[in-house]
């Protein structure tokens, strides 16, 4: 559409996650209460989960209902994916009733439930069908419309650069790419040479992603890629906070260290009682069991404390819990650091 008003909300938008780092979808893991959490660590863009367009068209409550959003995560892009490109137009339309900062298309999924609908990756086999899906949600609406693709649907057949050029031909605003193959689903390395090439061929605002879990990953894609933003995925996973520190080690060129303990669980806790507000308490605790898990990854002597926090049911036993390992935590490592690890393991 490119009307002047989507012009100016664009700009701002670009300005807002020019290098800085953005969430990406995640389904299943960024649901409103994570993309909270993560906004309270700076995160400077968030896209919803994939959201199916013909879902939408149906008018699936539950669907409708993934749309879902607050304020308070501005700047958001919802992310729809499809195969037919009417339906990806009237999905666009509909989620643009929600006043979206964005309308995001997937064409990067790899699995097999929905590229066995023709759907995510299944379209870079088709960038015909691509060109038809952008230009029609480009045309249906006035929100500013970003792509997210893969390197292409395996290593013979590498489209990022012809995608990435009908994608900007074609009215879109922004492009993120994950420069693996559907083929390579996420094993192996993200090849960051590819984000290169794209930025060298286009001159579309441009979200490199993949393997980010340092903020110097993330200043090293920027200066290795020429991207505008970074797009971090799993490195989020129990790390709202790494959003925080990308951004510090930017501005400040130096590393930054991880949190301690005590704010991790923090933010664990604050995470959990968002998760239960939103979903209610007893899909607050059953969801949150899998994000407890990645928070307390890579601690020591937490097994113990991690299996019984896997069937605990009450969410206030949980925070007790959750509240008395962080304190006991901090005592031990500043007791470690004082008198050296004795090499037991405390069981929490
Ligand atoms: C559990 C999981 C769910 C994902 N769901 C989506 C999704 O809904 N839409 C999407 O475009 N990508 C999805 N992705 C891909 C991520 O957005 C990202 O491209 C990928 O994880 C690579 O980035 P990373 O190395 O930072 O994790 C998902 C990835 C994971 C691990």
């Amino acid at each position: 559409m490119g009307s002047e008003l989507s012009c100016v909300v664009l700009e701002s938008l670009i300005a807002q996650i020019r290098h800085r780092a953005v969430l990406a979808p995640m389904a299943g893991i960024a649901d409103q209460p994570f993309r909270l959490t993560v906004k309270r660590a700076g995160v400077s863009l968030i896209f919803t989960e994939l959201i199916s367009a013909e879902g939408l068209v149906r008018n699936s409550r539950k669907t409708f209902d993934l749309m879902r959003f607050s304020p308070l995560e501005r700047p958001i892009g919802i992310q729809l994916f499809g195969s037919r490109p009417e339906s990806m137009a009237e999905a666009a339309r509909i989620a643009e009733s929600l006043e979206p900062d964005l309308i995001d298309l997937n064409f990067g999924c790899p699995a097999r439930k929905v590229v066995n609908g023709g759907s995510g990756s299944a379209i870079l086999r088709d960038t015909d069908l691509l060109r038809h899906i952008v230009r029609d949600v480009v045309r249906a609406v006035h929100t500013p419309v970003s792509c997210k693709i893969r390197t292409g649907w395996d290593a013979a057949h590498p489209v990022a650069e012809e995608a990435a050029r009908i994608i900007e031909g074609e009215g879109a605003s922004l492009l993120t790419l994950h420069p693996r193959t559907r083929e390579q689903g996420f094993s192996g390395r993200a090849d960051w040479s590819v984000i290169a090439r794209v930025r060298a061929c286009t001159g579309i605002p441009l979200i490199g992603n993949g393997d980010i879990i340092t903020p110097e990953d993330a200043k090293r894609m920027l200066s290795e890629t020429g991207c505008d933003a970074v797009m971090v995925g799993r490195g989020a996973m129990g790390r709202p906070w790494i959003f925080r520190m990308i951004d510090a080690t930017l501005q400040s060129g130096c590393p930054v260290p991880e949190p301690p303990v005590g704010e991790r669980i923090g933010f664990c806790l604050e995470h959990y009682d968002r998760a239960l507000e939103i979903l209610g308490a007893r899909r607050g605790v059953r969801e949150m069991r899998k994000h407890i898990g990645w928070y307390l990854k890579g601690l020591s002597y937490v097994s113990r404390l991690r299996s019984r926090l896997m069937i605990m049911e009450d969410p206030e036993e949980v925070k007790k819990n959750l509240r008395e390992f962080s304190q006991t935590y901090d005592g031990q490592i500043a007791e470690e650091q004082d008198h050296g690890d004795s090499g037991a393991s405390p069981q929490f």
